[in-house]
């Protein structure tokens, strides 16, 4: 909106929040894989290209319901893209992760490492990639995929922020611990081969994730273009210094207890953002952790209840 599009937001609400949409922002309130709700709206509101955020996004429970993830996060997913094609809408542009990679053995994280994932969340995300691939190669459509390092930070006015249900992300958790909201913090393993031993990420404010969305739209020309981009600021953080940033902005210590490493958790990962800087000039905003932390805090500081709950 803010970049001069009109935008119409479309979701199931299974885990989203109505609130979280601007009040002149016409919503749908359906799922990407009712095809006739789907297809009307691209009518109706003459879309040009669908940005896909869609998915189920916890990694440890795509373990445990590994047929429903594929499911939602799959299966509808193609429905979605059955949908666009049948209106003939033909740009895309998809929320892939760098959990499509695995464990790299290579830091940082080009977009030509081997893609190899270690969960069935990562794995959804790939099999949409290479689906994409294919109809791109049929020339149905042109897409942009952007694999997502940790998205971070809210909106800076406080207007949105994160609400996840459970909350699995490490920078709300900090939050919630260092204001009394919830007990002190698990940090899955100290020993882990890093310059303090816990887990390195690259965290990603969303305001910069979302100008990457708009810088791709002027490339997805014509059909048959496949762009693929690992989206992350390339500075890799440890948990101890998530934890420090929060203590920092807050003013609060973070209470925390160490316990042993958590199966399944790579000890780095982060983003080579050569490509997307370059082909994008693509330069993100927030490149400090207290500048994304600071957004983050403002929002739970003004929502302690998060959207209004359903
Ligand atoms: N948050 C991160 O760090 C991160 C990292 C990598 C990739 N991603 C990807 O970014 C996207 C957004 O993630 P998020 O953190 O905002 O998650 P989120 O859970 O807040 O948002 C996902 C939205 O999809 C909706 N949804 C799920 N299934 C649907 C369906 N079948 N039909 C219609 N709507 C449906 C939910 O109601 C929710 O509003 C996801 O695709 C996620 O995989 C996120």
């Amino acid at each position: 909106m803010a970049a001069g599009h009109s935008v119409v937001v479309l979701d199931n609400l299974s885990y989203g929040h109505r609130e979280s949409i601007p009040k002149d922002v016409p919503f749908v309130e359906a799922d990407m894989a009712d095809s006739v709700k789907v297809r009307a709206a691209l009518r109706d509101y003459k879309i040009e290209l669908v940005m896909h955020f869609a998915a189920l996004i916890n990694v440890g429970e795509s373990v445990h319901q590994p047929e429903r993830y594929h499911e939602n996060n799959v299966v509808r997913t193609f429905a979605l893209l059955d949908a666009m094609i049948a209106e003939g809408v033909k740009k895309f542009v998809f929320s892939s992760t760098c959990a499509t990679f695995g464990v790299p053995d290579k830091m940082p994280m080009s977009e030509n490492l081997p893609q190899k994932p270690i969960n069935p969340y990562g794995q959804n995300k790939l099999d949409v990639e290479l689906k994409l691939r294919q109809l791109a190669r049929e020339g149905k459509i042109s897409f942009a995929a952007f694999r997502y390092f940790n998205a971070a930070g809210a909106s800076a006015d406080g207007s949105i922020g994160e609400d996840h249900q459970p909350e699995t992300h490490l920078i709300p958790l900090a939050i919630a611990a260092a204001l009394g909201r919830r007990p002190a913090l698990k940090v899955f393993g100290t020993d882990y081969p890093t310059p303090d031993g816990t887990c390195l990420r690259d965290y990603v404010h969303v305001d910069d994730l979302s100008s990457a969305h708009i810088a791709v739209f002027d490339k997805l020309k014509e059909t048959g273009l496949a762009f693929f981009y690992n989206l992350g600021i390339g500075v890799p953080y440890s948990v101890e210094d998530i934890l420090k940033s929060v203590e920092r902005v807050t003013g609060k210590p973070v209470p925390r207890e160490y316990v042993e490493r958590r199966e399944g958790d790579p000890p780095a990962l982060y983003a080579d953002a050569t490509k997307v800087r370059k082909e994008l000039g693509w330069k993100p905003k927030y490149d400090t952790l207290d500048a994304i932390v600071s957004t983050a805090v403002r929002w739970h500081t003004l929502h302690p209840q998060g959207f209004s709950k359903r």
